[in-house]
């Protein structure tokens, strides 16, 4: 039986070995996070899945993620860490949904969150993040702005940019948006002097009382450069644990217990040894039609923001 440090030095061999760069998502495991070449939130991802030299990415995440990596660089063999991490949000809306709200509302410019699959991305004009997205929706120059699929993160930016018309739809991400004000209230009562943190997924009665609301790369650096000591983490518990490494004598608490987002922690340590062993990780392949249309709305989205 090997130790934790003797698998993630085999990983770091392998990867050198054979130029793998290693790509993962905040919410991943702190182990994961020890062996990956670069860390961040789903903007920062995908800045890095377009600029990174090596021939094979692998990302540990979830399947839009590992999508966007293979839009920006098709020349890349780009693999998933886990064929089962999908982001629920990413599938909440399919194509003829989206062809079907654009007959109804023409004109208006579609808006896509980055969580969706390459499919609707098709059907998308920009892609946004949570770190980016008010500042591209400013940027655009439609005023009338079809916002899919989370209607969290769109009320979010509406009330940022009132100078545009944003039209949201039903959907969200069922582990942010599960988050309820009376939780929030709980956490506030039970931590006086600490800071409320939350992501823009979360429903507005709780996005309304935070001291700070942004992407998880946001939250990690406000608590990082905060002169506070104490925080309510309000996104996925696994950013509590790596802010208690980068911090040890901060604290900080969950909002939720409840705020565990499944798909993200499917992935282990033996999956990222067994992805860049070969033995595993599905490979994600995409037609030359999807990707290029789906690429747009990505070009869109790192030249607005
Ligand atoms: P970030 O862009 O903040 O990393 O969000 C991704 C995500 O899936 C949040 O639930
Ligand atoms: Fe999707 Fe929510 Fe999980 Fe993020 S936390 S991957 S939005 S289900």
């Amino acid at each position: 039986m090997s130790t934790t440090r003797e698998l993630q030095d085999e990983i770091r061999k392998l990867k050198q070995e054979k130029d793998i760069c290693i790509l993962a998502h905040a919410y991943q495991s702190h182990d994961i996070l020890e062996v990956a070449d670069y860390i961040g939130d789903s903007y920062g991802l995908s800045e890095k899945a377009a600029a990174a030299p090596q021939k094979t990415v692998l990302m540990c995440g979830v399947r839009f993620m590992a999508e966007t990596v293979k839009i920006l660089s098709p020349e890349k063999k780009v693999l998933l860490s886990h064929s089962e991490a999908d982001c629920p949000m990413a599938r909440q809306l399919d194509v003829e949904q989206v062809q079907a709200l654009k007959a109804k509302y023409p004109g208006y410019a579609v808006v896509a969150y980055i969580n969706t699959t390459a499919d609707l991305k098709t059907v998308s004009d920009v892609c946004v993040t949570s770190a980016s997205a008010v500042k591209i929706v400013r940027n655009m120059k439609e005023k009338n702005i079809l916002f899919i699929p989370d209607c969290n993160l769109g009320a979010w930016v509406a009330k940022q940019v009132p100078e545009k018309k944003i039209q949201l739809v039903q959907g969200g991400c069922p582990v942010h948006a599960a988050i309820t004000k009376q939780e929030a209230l709980a956490a506030r009562k039970k931590y006086p002097g600490a800071e409320l943190l939350v992501h823009p997924e979360c429903v507005a009665d709780v996005v309304e009382m935070a001291d700070y609301i942004g992407s998880t790369t946001g939250i990690m650096n406000y608590a990082k450069n905060s002169d506070h000591q104490e925080f309510i983490i309000g996104t996925e518990n696994s950013i509590i644990q790596h802010l208690q490494f980068e911090c040890p004598d901060k604290r900080f608490y969950p909002l939720s217990k409840h705020l565990v987002c499944r798909d993200m922690k499917l992935t282990t340590l033996a999956d990222v040894y067994h992805c860049v062993k070969g033995d595993t990780g599905e490979e994600i392949t995409l037609s030359d039609e999807v990707r290029l249309a789906a690429k747009k709305c990505l070009d869109a989205m790192l030249e607005l923001g």
